[in-house]
């Protein structure tokens, strides 16, 4: 199990999503129109949102007349998506699936993973096996976007040390989906060897008089990718690299000069088209 596999987690994502990015800390400003242009421009045989969460950009695309299908690993996410859609009189295929095996019985000319789902992949084998499946459900030419951070070795070096099961720092407070008041810590460790960046996530619940009544402690495993290994990887598994785009404002990077990495800190956003 990883953290959006947890049923309270899936009911309180959009939550404290919301209070991250009122805070700041919003890696992902400008998500859902990047991914409306890219679904304008390329989705025409049909969108598929993998790993599509509580469903930010599924159901964005959807209000806006995007035909698209959502998939996720977690049903916990599936079921919260599939319950706004309802909310918001969508009718949207939503369905519980790996992106290394998923299969929906039709193609797609193009696949979005948003906002990190791809750094859920925690190894090769099996960024490979996503990479290789996504390419057969798309149509010829079809065009797949993840996005990557581009790893930072100070912050990085920092996370070598922290112990995963102690070193809890406040990442946030928020009101959780039964009105009580919690706060967000997190204690995430690094391995140079695997790119893993594995941790728990802990979620402390107040009273009313400021009492902690409970405590939920969810693991999380990601995997840090370099860009020089993204083009590895598209080229292994049968994709061009079309675009980069450095952040959801439509900056696109050189794609030959891998050097940029050093200038900056970047959510990189892949664009690939299939070979
Ligand atoms: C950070 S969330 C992003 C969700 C959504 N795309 C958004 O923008 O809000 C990452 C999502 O990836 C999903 N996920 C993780 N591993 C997956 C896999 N192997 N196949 C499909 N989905 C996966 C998780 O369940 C989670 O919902």
């Amino acid at each position: 199990m990883d953290l959006h596999d947890y049923k309270d987690v899936a009911e309180n994502y959009d939550r404290y999503l919301d209070v991250m990015y009122s805070q700041g800390q919003d890696n992902h400003e400008g998500f859902q129109e990047f991914y409306l242009n890219l679904a304008r421009h390329f989705g025409k045989g049909g969108v598929v949102d993998i790993a599509c969460g509580t469903g930010a950009v599924l159901l964005y695309l959807a209000k806006r007349g995007i035909e698209v299908d959502g998939t996720d690993l977690s049903e916990e996410m599936c079921k919260v998506a599939a319950a706004k859609a309802e909310a918001m009189d969508l009718s949207v295929n939503i369905y519980p699936a790996d992106m290394t095996g998923f299969c929906s019985g039709r193609k797609y000319s193009l696949a979005i993973i948003a906002r990190s789902g791809f750094m859920h992949l925690p190894t090769q084998e099996l960024q490979i096996a996503a990479l290789r499946n996504i390419r057969e459900q798309l149509t010829d030419g079809g065009i797949l976007t993840f996005n990557t951070f581009d790893p930072w070795p100070p912050m990085q070096m920092q996370q070598m040390q922290t112990d995963p099961q102690k070193d809890y720092s406040l990442r946030l407070e928020y009101v959780n989906s039964e009105g009580r008041r919690e706060k967000i810590y997190n204690a995430i460790t690094y391995d140079p060897y695997t790119q893993q960046m594995y941790g728990h996530w802990k979620f402390e619940t107040y009273d009313d008089e400021g009492n902690v009544i409970g405590e939920r402690v969810r693991p999380l495993m990601m995997r840090q990718t370099y860009r020089s290994e993204v083009f590895l990887l598209a080229e292994l598994c049968g994709f061009e690299v079309l675009d980069i785009y450095r952040g959801y404002h439509g900056d696109k990077e050189d794609i030959h000069d891998i050097t940029t990495a050093r200038q900056y800190r970047s959510n990189l956003i892949w664009v690939l088209r299939k070979k």
